[in-house]
């Protein structure tokens, strides 16, 4: 089977995440952190501490003590936006997100926040000369992504953190698909929050993600309450991080496994994961714009050459006369390649490349992909675009 889903979540992880996580479990010294003055209350508490000091590393957090573990990069985007904003608020988003930042956002619209897009050039690079002009008196941050998970552009993060600086807003990131593979300084690009997966490119399990907090200052309501090991008697969530964002019982086994998804990641570092990712992503792209039949959005060549840096390993394209779903169910069928087709959870970029009825095929690469399958997937398109 060849893989080309890593933006929907890695499959093929390092050996010693699965091995972590059986460890976790097997070796039966990980109990309850934060729960408890015993041996596996403690165990687990270190674990935790110290994925906490990695995920600090990985992004340039400053207060390890301001990062929580949340299941996912959703919940951790829901909770952060709904504690951050109120009705009388205005934020300024993109058409390039994820669902799991646009519904939490029209939720807060509809109880009367104001929300204000960049919309997108042709290439889907988000237009940030447009931010002025979007500002209203009561603008209180930009929510954007870092990565598109259908078009694989970057958004330069240091220009909308000076211009955050400069009008005195806040800068909330969406990091699902860039961190493992793009690297980031909260600090240099003054982002004030940032929300992670474990599950994609950090190479994690399923059911880890994060909050990142990198200012002391926010003013933070809780949405979500329950068990939080102190405070018992009080009617309240405890307001101090990380346990502001940890009720209930954290996926202690899933983070030893992240740990070690961070621990690999540290070894080959993110800028040579960058590299590599870019060689394999030029190398299908300079292939499939021969193909005459066959779209790429979000893409070009030149650019892909050009500006590497300013691209994730990520291609969407469609064949003309073909549905993205029929392409993507006979190249699985009859090629054994996984690849995603449909909307991808982001309505707007479709909107934008005008793809709403036919959706696209998403090709998006980890580490664990070679040079070889790269080409199996052109020598299946080609094949296809001949055939029909
Ligand atoms: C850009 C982006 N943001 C957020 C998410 C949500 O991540 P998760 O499903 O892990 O919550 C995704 C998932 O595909 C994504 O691509």
């Amino acid at each position: 089977m060849y893989y080309f889903d890593n933006s929907a979540t890695t499959l093929i992880k390092p050996p010693q995440v699965a091995t972590a996580v059986y460890h976790a479990i097997q070796s039966q010294t990980i109990g309850n952190p934060a729960r408890g003055s015993h041996a596996p209350a403690l165990q687990a508490l270190r674990h935790v501490e110290q994925v906490r000091l990695k995920i600090a590393q990985l992004v340039n957090a400053q207060d390890v003590s301001q990062i929580s573990f949340t299941s996912n990069a959703t919940v951790a985007l829901n909770l952060l936006l709904k504690s951050l904003f109120t009705s009388t608020d205005a934020v300024i988003t993109t058409e390039n997100e994820h669902n799991s930042v646009l519904r939490p956002l029209y939720q807060l619209e509809k109880e009367g926040m104001q929300l204000d897009f960049l919309t997108l050039d042709r290439l889907g690079r988000v237009r940030l000369d447009q931010l002025e002009s979007l500002l209203k008196e009561n603008t209180k941050a930009v929510v954007i992504n870092h990565m598109s998970n259908v078009t694989g552009q970057l958004t330069d993060l240091k220009k909308v953190g000076a211009f955050c600086q400069k009008y005195n807003l806040l800068l909330i990131v969406d990091a699902a698909q860039s961190a493992g593979v793009v690297p980031i300084d909260m600090v240099e690009m003054q982002i004030d929050a940032l929300c992670f997966t474990g599950h994609k490119s950090l190479y994690g399990p399923q059911g880890t993600g994060g909050i990142v907090l990198n200012n002391p200052t926010l003013n933070l309501k809780t949405v979500f309450s329950g068990g939080s090991g102190s405070h018992s008697y009080d009617k309240e969530m405890p307001h101090q991080m990380p346990g502001f964002f940890e009720p209930g019982t954290l996926n202690v086994h899933g983070l030893a496994g992240l740990e070690a998804g961070l621990d690999f990641i540290e070894e080959q570092s993110v800028e040579s994961i960058q590299k590599e990712l870019q060689e394999i992503t030029l190398l299908f792209l300079e292939q499939v714009t021969a193909i005459s039949r066959i779209q790429v959005y979000g893409n070009d060549l030149k650019q892909a050459k050009e500006n590497p840096e300013n691209h994730g390993a990520v291609v969407s394209l469609n064949l003309a006369g073909w549905s993205s779903g029929d392409l993507a169910d006979v190249l699985y069928e009859e090629y054994d390649i996984c690849v995603r087709s449909g909307a991808h959870c982001a309505p707007l970029v479709h909107k934008h490349f005008e793809t709403v009825k036919t959706g696209m095929v998403r090709f998006s690469f980890s580490s664990f992909n070679t040079k070889e399958e790269v080409n199996i997937a052109v020598k299946a398109l080609s094949e296809l675009a001949l055939e029909r």
